[in-house]
């Protein structure tokens, strides 16, 4: 019998407990080392877009546990303008075209979800083991050491890196602290149930129907409220964006834990009519978070020795394209394929690096790409962006939704890379923010 390929994973968010998932397999050993006590519930919606709901509800078999947890399929997106007039609908089936739905779950619930089918004896493979309370403040690349806050060590033949915006493996990847950075719009979030909206909020239930399975938007100059129902259309969420500028709050302090100030949210709103105003002023003390939106700028690597990065450690991006989660599901199917068939070596440090370096390789232009777009699609529209993604909404969602998954991915690339070496329409944006490149030959394309 081979060695056994012993596995940490910094961070038991949607990134950490996915790549375990993917992960899993006989003589493997996967430990999850997590700063918190993972019992905070979180009032927030999380979408997955097509190929990451697929690769959650088909390949990992999560369907029916979280149809029972409510899940809902996102039917399409509506705008309205600011006197309640709708600007556009589209429904977004999207199971014809792209093989699966845009999905919304309760946050809670797709966490839930995923630590138990990473944890479970139910599924094949050793199951993953969670360590909560336990802070990473330190990392050695090549020895695959990290250390925690009470001063313990771990030592394994890989380290995933999923340790979220402010991820601490990031810097010992790229031996710099790397920033987050502000992009200048705060949101306000909040979830209410829809019994109350249809009781208290009556001007508003006559525009928007909150039971409707439909992701809306109402659009003022420069704010804007993104709203949608979970839970089997129990509970709807709203995301109430502004600019810091207009913020009546410091906007230096918030986290995704933060507590909004009621007062100050409805001074921010005052200028909007009351049937758009309605569910904030029906919302409780202690209900409302604030949440700064920020975002980092692509890296030039997301790997280093036996270290490799994913989910938002790698990547992270403003929540315009309800994006976050999908890519760091894509990151992890991505983990789970290249590792699949890897016995490891004794040592074992060169194999662990060619892995990781594959891995990167692959998922770099895509998730850049999505995370440039998030970026762009957060300003108003006349502003210039830094780095502009040449497509349309319709080519990006076509762009988002044909992903199937890494090794069909790489397939793709080569093709295209080798039709488009002139000068591909995206790649003229991305190739400067690509580091490495992967130089293709005919001879490989052909094979
Ligand atoms: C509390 C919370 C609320 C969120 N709400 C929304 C939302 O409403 N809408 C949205 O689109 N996205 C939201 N996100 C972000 C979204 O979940 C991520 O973009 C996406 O799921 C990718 O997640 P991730 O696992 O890479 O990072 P995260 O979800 O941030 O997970 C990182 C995990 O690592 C842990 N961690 C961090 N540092 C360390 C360390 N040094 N040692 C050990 N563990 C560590 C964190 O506690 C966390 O559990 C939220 C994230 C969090 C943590
Ligand atoms: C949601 O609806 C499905 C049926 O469509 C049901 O099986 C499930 O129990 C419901 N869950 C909740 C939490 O309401
Ligand atoms: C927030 O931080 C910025 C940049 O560091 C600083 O210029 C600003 O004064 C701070 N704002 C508050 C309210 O502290
Ligand atoms: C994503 O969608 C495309 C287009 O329908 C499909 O070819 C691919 O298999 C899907 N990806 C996954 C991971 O299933």
């Amino acid at each position: 019998m081979s060695k056994q390929f012993s596995i940490i994973i910094v961070g038991g968010g949607i990134a950490g407990l996915a790549t375990a998932i993917a992960l899993r397999a006989p003589n493997r050993k996967i430990t999850i080392l997590e700063q918190s006590s993972l019992n905070r519930e979180i009032g927030a919606t999380i979408s997955l877009q097509p190929n990451a709901s697929k690769i959650v509800e088909q390949q990992w078999d999560l369907s029916k546990t979280l149809k029972d947890k409510g899940s809902m399929v996102d039917e399409g997106f509506q705008v309205y303008n600011l006197d309640g007039e709708l600007q556009m609908r589209v429904p977004l089936s999207t199971t014809e075209k792209y093989g699966a739905e845009r999905m919304l779950y309760y946050r809670i619930d797709l966490h839930d979800a995923l630590k138990k089918r990473a944890t479970s004896k139910e599924w094949d493979g050793e199951p993953a083991e969670i360590r909560v309370s336990s802070r990473v403040t330190g990392c050695d690349c090549d020895e695959g050491v990290v250390y925690t806050q009470t001063g313990e060590r771990f030592q394994a033949d890989l380290v995933v890196g999923a340790d979220g915006i402010k991820s601490v493996v990031r810097d010992a990847v790229l031996d710099t602290k790397v920033p987050a950075l502000r992009t200048g719009h705060s949101a306000y979030r909040m979830i209410l149930s829809i019994d109350r909206l249809l009781t208290d909020c009556k001007a508003f239930c006559e525009v928007v129907d909150p039971r409707a399975p439909y992701t809306t938007m109402v659009m003022a100059r420069n704010r804007r409220m993104i709203m949608g129902p979970a839970r089997n259309g129990s509970v709807y969420s709203i995301v109430a964006m502004v600019p810091d500028e207009d913020l009546g709050e410091d906007p230096n302090t918030t986290s995704w834990t933060t507590h909004g100030d009621i007062p100050k949210m409805k001074e921010t709103f005052s200028d909007f009519p009351e049937w758009a105003r309605g569910p904030l002023s029906c919302v409780n003390d202690g209900e409302v978070g604030l949440w700064q939106l920020r975002d980092i700028d692509p890296l030039p690597t997301w790997t280093k020795g036996r270290v490799v990065l994913v989910g938002d450690a790698a990547h992270a991006m403003l929540p315009t394209q309800g994006q976050g989660a999908s890519q760091a599901i894509e990151d992890a199917e991505a983990v789970g394929a290249f590792y699949a068939d890897i016995n490891i070596d004794e040592g074992g440090l060169e194999q662990v690096k060619a892995v990781n370096e594959k891995i990167f390789a692959c998922r770099y232009k895509r998730a850049t790409t999505i995370q440039q777009y998030s970026r762009q699609a957060a300003k108003p529209a006349t502003e210039e962006g830094s780095v502009k993604v040449k497509m349309s909404p319709s080519e990006f969602m076509d762009y988002n939704c044909n992903y199937g998954g890494a090794v069909e991915w790489l397939r793709r690339q080569k093709e295209e890379d080798a039709k488009e070496a002139g000068g591909d329409k995206l790649a003229e944006d991305i190739s400067k923010m690509r580091i490495v490149d992967r130089e293709v030959s005919a001879q490989e394309v052909v094979a």
